[in-house]
């Protein structure tokens, strides 16, 4: 799907299908200036007759009714509009994309001045439109019958081929096309991530998550390092070669670097979960369900996707991305509860669980980020069941002891419209993890607050006086259509990749 940025209306543009956004509507009459007459007309009866009153999500078709400069016409219902809502914007886009689709329209106009009434940053409102668009146009159809054979039958519905962002005449074209530009650029981020998340296990394996991040930095400042199974022995990153030793795919550890800024610039480190299947290991897991464990690698692919957007934006940051990607299987090598490894930083390790397997990959990653002197570490894990328990699938939920990093970050996923929930990380949570033949044990010795034990077993493998945060993305890395209708129903999200670009941008 092609989005285009034009000025004037949809006559000018020679536009059939136009969408236009109102609003939510109360009262005895319609409030709707500068819309054109004969479109208030049709609203007035179908807002008199109860059938729609611009409440959010709702749509209502004007086909054939030529008015507003189009021949069909469809209104997109907004909801209450505050100031500066962009997320009012993002989801107006998104829903507007969505009925264009079941009504099989493959091009359409969206008029952006009924789109972008409330919103002084018209560049962002641009943005957030793109981003909408994009995140509804995606669908994981690679592998389902092709219907056409192949060729385009002119009957069959191939999805919408272009939207035109149709922008009053007077406005500053350069500044929208900015925002277009940067949406595309999260948008395809977005895709990316959901589309490494949603091929299956048996095709998204360890090295085809490091082949395809490689072929995906071609063409950018990002240099890619992989290390395979003998490198990361030999390179003492003991929790992952331990893992991944259940498997018969080989493990990969996946170093992406960016510099944007100076080399006197410390660069900010993320660092995400590549677990590309999670069984549990011998600590197997139920069957229900375990099909989304292919998902377990969301917090890795986050990285890389946000390493991707931030060198196609070209921010002026240094950052390096590492993903420990491997595969938590139960074969004959596989590690055994009991077993006892030894990090990367030297830390001793007594695995009681092995379905507590993320920690176990991260601690490597995490000691190799500290290594390379990071002004912060950021990372993200789909690493517990707990958390989706204690915020389901609304909030991503975030520790760190660092009260400045957190304020920061959640002036991120405000501007991102992204649900963050600060967690708790304490010295309790720290003991709980204390092992008893070697420094720590993989699972906590409470019942209780598992969300809290992994992130205090995590802190371990930070070097002290690196600010870090945790994110834990397991109730968020995948489902969210209840949640946001540019989210597909059954699939990976995307969740955070708009938070960490908007935290990486304002540093
Ligand atoms: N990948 C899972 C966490 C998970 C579970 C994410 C469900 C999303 C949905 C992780 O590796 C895991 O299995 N964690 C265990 C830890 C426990 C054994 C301490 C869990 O949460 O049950
Ligand atoms: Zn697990
Ligand atoms: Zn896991």
């Amino acid at each position: 799907m092609q989005i285009h940025l034009n000025k004037g209306s949809a006559n000018e543009n020679n536009i059939s299908t136009l969408v236009v956004f109102i609003s939510q509507q109360s009262g005895a009459k319609l409030t709707l200036p500068g819309m054109d007459k004969d479109l208030v007309a049709f609203l007035n009866e179908a807002y008199l007759d109860g059938t729609f009153s611009g409440n959010k999500d709702e749509t209502i078709w004007f086909r054939n009714s030529n008015v507003a400069g189009a021949e069909h016409i469809l209104v997109v219902g907004l909801g209450e509009v505050k100031t500066n809502d962009y997320e009012v914007i993002r989801r107006g886009a998104a829903v507007a994309l969505n009925t264009l689709k079941s009504g099989k329209i493959k091009k359409a106009g969206l008029d952006l001045s009924s789109l972008f009434k409330s919103a002084k940053d018209l560049s962002k409102a641009a943005q957030v439109t793109t981003e909408g668009l994009l995140m509804m146009d995606y669908d994981f159809d690679i592998y389902k019958a092709k219907k056409d054979n192949g060729k385009k039958d002119k009957k069959v519905f191939h999805g919408i081929e272009a939207i035109s962002l149709l922008a009053d005449k007077k406005s500053n074209f350069n500044n929208l096309k900015k925002g277009l530009e940067a949406g595309q650029i999260i948008g395809d981020a977005i895709s990316f991530c959901r589309r490494l998340g949603d091929t299956p296990g048996n095709l998204m394996t360890p090295s085809t998550l490091a082949d395809e991040t490689v072929k995906a930095a071609k063409g950018t400042k990002i240099k890619v390092t992989v290390w395979d199974k003998a490198r990361i022995k030999k390179e003492k990153m003991g929790g992952l070669f331990g893992v991944s030793l259940g498997s018969s795919q080989d493990p990969r550890f996946i170093i992406m670097e960016y510099k944007g800024a100076g080399a006197s610039k410390k660069p900010i480190a993320l660092v995400g979960k590549g677990l590309t299947f999670d069984s549990g290991g011998i600590s197997i897991k139920p069957s229900q369900s375990m099909d989304e464990m292919k998902y377990d690698m969301q917090g890795g692919a986050t990285v890389i996707a946000t390493m991707l957007a931030i060198a196609k934006l070209k921010l002026k940051v240094n950052v390096m991305g590492f993903v420990p990607a491997t595969e938590n299987m139960p074969g004959p090598s596989a590690n055994k509860p009991g077993d006892i490894f030894t990090a990367r930083n030297g830390v001793t390790v007594e695995i009681l669980n092995t379905d507590a397997e993320g920690r176990l990959i991260l601690s490597d990653a995490l000691a190799y980020a500290s290594e390379q002197k990071p002004q912060l570490i950021l990372d993200a894990a789909t690493l517990t069941g707990a958390m989706v328990i204690a915020l389901g699938n609304t909030h991503t939920g975030v520790f760190s002891r660092d009260d400045k990093l957190i304020k920061k970050i959640q002036g991120a996923a405000d501007a991102a419209d992204e649900l963050i929930w600060p967690m708790p990380l304490t010295d309790y949570h720290v003991a709980d993890m204390k092992g008893t033949h070697a420094d720590l044990q993989n699972i906590s010795n409470f019942r209780g607050a598992g969300s809290s034990t992994a992130a205090a077993f995590l802190e371990s493998f930070v070097e002290k006086g690196i600010p870090w945060a945790h994110f834990d993305i397991a109730g968020t890395g995948w489902n969210q259509a209840n949640r946001y209708p540019y989210c597909p129903k059954k699939g990976a999200s995307g969740a955070l990749i708009r938070t960490w670009i908007e935290f990486i941008k304002s540093h």
